[in-house]
C-alpha cells in the first residue's frame, strides 16, 4: 500500500515564496518520516499553470503563457532541489498526460449526470480564482487575501451538481480524522451547513486552459483542472496516464497538506467531484495557517516579502526548516521574526545540540584514544537511557498525529536533558582521579549515545544536520536496518573511532 502525500500545486504567477516553502518543507518532513517507518511513499508536488491569473501574468510580461509557465515551473523545480525536498512526482498541469486525465474524469462526471449548462453571475477574485459569496458593495469590495477589487462576471458556464452531494459531504467532513486541525473542520462544517451550491466548472473568457470536449469556447475552470493534478501525478509516465492506473497505483491520497485559504476546494468540492467520478476521497486534509512577517501580512506592497532564495543562501537549509517546523504549530498562523529566528537557531541547534556533540566528542577523543569509550559495566539505574526511551516514544506518537512542532520539541528536550546530565556529572572533574575512569567512560558513552539518538530523530526534520551528526559519530547509521530499530538504546559501538570534531552548525549573527 502506498502512502500518498501532496503539497498544493502552486500557481506559477511568481516564483516560490516563503508560504510555499513552508508547506513543502512540512510535507517533506512527513514524507521522510513515513519512509523511515517503512511506508511506500509517493510525495507529490507540482504547479498549477492554467487560468485567468496565469494568462494575465503572462500577458503583462508580454510572453506566451506556455513560455511563462515553462520558465516559472523550472524555477519551482530547481528551488525544491535547493531546499532538499524529497518529492517523488512533480506534476505540471499543462502536460499532455494531465489533460488526458481531466478529459477522462469529466466524461465520468458527465455520465453521472452531474454537468449542466447554466448562467454564472457573480463577483470574482482572480487572485483566488474563486467567486466570492456575494459581498454587497462588490465593485469596491476587496478580496481580504489579495486586497484587490473583485470583477463582475456574467456568462454561460458548465456547472457541476455539488448540491446533490450535500449529505455525503456532511458525512465525510464529520469524520474527525478527515479535516484537521479542529478549527478548520469547524469552519467547513459551518460552510456546508449553509447548503451547498452548484459551481461552474468552465470559462468562456479564458483561453489558457484545457478545452472542454464539445464546447469550443469553453476551457475548464482552473480548480476543476488543478485538483486532478494529484491524480495525474500518480499514473503519469511515458506510456500515458489513466484514472484506472492512478487507482491501481494507490489513489486515494492519504494527506493533502494545504493552507487554510484553499480548504473548501479540497474538503468539499474535491470529494464531491471524486464521488461523482466513482473514485475514493482523500483520507485527510490537513490545513495549515498563514505566515506573517514581524506580525504583518507578507506582501510586495508592504515591501516585507521574505525571499526564500536569500534565506537559503544566508542561513542554509536546516535553520529555516527548524524555525518553520519547531516554532509554528501546524494549523496555527505563524510569524517569521528575524531576531527570534537567529536566537532559536543559536540556542537550539548551535548551543544545545551542536555544542553538546562537539565537546563530548572532544573529551572522548582526548581521554580514550580518539574513540568511543569502552564501557565495561553499565550501572543499573541509567537516567539518560530512560530519558531517551521516553523521548523516542513521545516523538513517534507526536509525529503520527502530525504534531511536528511537538516532535521537534521532544528532540530538543532530550538534548537539554543530556546537557544537564553532563553538567551534573562533570566528567572533566572526575577524570582527575584515576579510580573514576569506569564511571567517566560510562558518562561519556551515555552522552554520545543520546546524541546518536538525537541525530536519528532529526533525520526527517533536519536531514543535513542529522547526517553531520552521524558523520561525527563515525557514520554508524545503516540505511539497510530499519530506522526504528536503530533508535534502541545502546547501539553505539564501544571503542569505535570518532572523527575529529568540526562544528555541525555555525552561530548566526543578527544584523
Ligand atoms: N493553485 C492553487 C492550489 C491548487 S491545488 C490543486 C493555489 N496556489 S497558491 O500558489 O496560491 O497557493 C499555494 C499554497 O500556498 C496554498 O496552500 C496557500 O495557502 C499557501 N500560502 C500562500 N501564502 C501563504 C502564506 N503567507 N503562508 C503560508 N502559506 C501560504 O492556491
Amino acid at each position: 500500500m502506498s502512502f500518498i502525500i501532496t503539497t498544493p500545486l502552486y500557481y506559477v504567477n511568481d516564483k516560490p515564496h516563503l508560504g510555499s516553502v513552508y508547506t513543502t518543507i512540512i510535507c517533506d518532513a512527513i514524507a521522510r518520516y513515513k519512509r523511515l517507518v517503512g511506508e511506500d511513499v509517493i510525495f507529490i508536488t507540482g504547479v498549477d499553470e492554467h487560468g485567468l491569473k496565469i494568462q494575465r501574468t503572462a500577458n503583462e510580461k508580454g510572453v506566451e503563457p506556455k513560455i511563462h509557465c515553462d520558465e516559472i515551473s523550472e524555477i519551482f523545480n530547481v528551488s525544491w532541489g535547493n531546499w532538499n525536498i524529497s518529492f517523488d512526482k512533480f506534476i505540471r498541469t499543462s502536460s499532455k498526460n494531465h489533460e488526458l486525465i481531466v478529459n477522462e474524469f469529466y466524461e465520468r462526471v458527465k455520465a453521472s449526470d452531474d454537468i449542466y449548462m447554466g448562467l454564472q453571475k457573480g463577483w470574482y477574485c482572480v487572485g483566488c480564482e474563486e467567486f466570492k459569496d456575494n459581498p454587497e458593495n462588490s465593485s469596491t469590495y476587496k478580496c481580504p487575501i489579495h486586497q484587490k477589487n473583485l470583477e463582475w462576471k456574467n456568462e454561460e458556464n458548465l456547472f457541476f451538481r455539488l448540491s446533490k452531494y450535500q449529505e455525503q459531504i456532511e458525512r465525510i467532513i464529520n469524520e474527525p480524522s478527515f479535516i484537521e486541525p479542529l478549527e478548520r473542520r469547524n469552519e467547513i462544517i459551518n460552510f456546508v451547513s449553509r447548503g451547498l451550491k452548484d459551481f461552474s466548472i468552465s470559462r468562456t473568457n479564458v483561453s489558457w486552459g484545457i478545452q472542454v470536449p464539445d464546447f469550443d469556447k469553453h476551457t475548464f475552470y482552473v480548480w476543476f483542472d488543478a485538483l486532478l493534478g494529484y491524480v495525474s501525478a500518480i499514473s503519469s509516465d511515458e506510456k500515458g496516464c489513466s484514472l484506472e492506473k492512478s487507482i491501481n497505483r494507490g489513489w486515494p491520497a492519504n494527506i493533502h497538506l494545504i493552507g487554510k485559504d484553499i480548504l473548501r476546494f479540497h474538503a468539499v468540492y474535491w470529494p464531491a467531484m471524486l464521488i461523482s467520478a466513482g473514485m475514493r476521497v482523500p483520507k485527510k486534509v490537513l490545513g495549515h495557517g498563514f505566515l506573517t512577517r514581524e506580525g504583518q501580512k507578507m506582501g510586495k506592497s508592504l515591501g516585507n516579502v521574505l525571499d526564500p532564495d536569500l534565506l537559503i543562501s544566508k542561513y542554509g537549509n536546516d535553520p529555516v526548516r527548524w524555525y518553520l517546523i519547531k516554532d509554528i504549530s501546524l494549523g496555527s498562523d505563524g510569524d517569521f521574526q528575524d531576531k527570534r529566528f537567529v536566537d532559536i537557531i543559536n540556542n537550539d541547534l548551535a548551543n544545545t545540540i551542536g555544542n553538546l556533540l562537539n565537546r563530548t566528542s572532544s573529551m572522548s577523543r582526548k581521554w580514550f584514544d580518539n574513540k568511543v569509550p569502552n564501557i565495561e559495566k553499565i550501572s543499573s539505574e541509567n537516567k539518560l537511557e530512560n530519558f531517551a526511551k521516553i523521548a523516542v516514544e513521545n516523538y513517534i506518537q507526536k509525529f503520527n498525529i502530525y504534531k511536528l512542532d511537538l516532535a521537534a520539541n521532544v528532540v530538543l528536550n532530550l538534548a537539554i536533558n543530556t546537557n544537564l546530565y553532563l553538567n551534573e556529572n562533570q566528567p572533566w572533574m572526575l577524570i582527575k582521579e584515576k579510580n573514576n575512569l569506569p564511571i567517566v567512560k560510562e558518562i561519556i558513552y551515555n552522552v554520545l549515545e543520546s546524541t546518536r539518538i538525537i541525530g536519528l530523530l532529526l533525520l526527517p526534520l533536519l536531514p543535513e544536520l542529522s547526517s553531520k551528526i552521524n558523520d561525527q559519530l563515525g557514520s554508524i547509521y545503516k540505511k539497510e536496518i530499519p530506522w526504528e530499530q536503530q533508535l534502541r538504546w545502546g547501539l553505539l559501538i564501544s571503542n569505535s573511532c570518532l572523527p575529529k570534531p568540526t562544528p555541525i552548525i555555525n552561530k548566526l549573527e543578527y544584523e
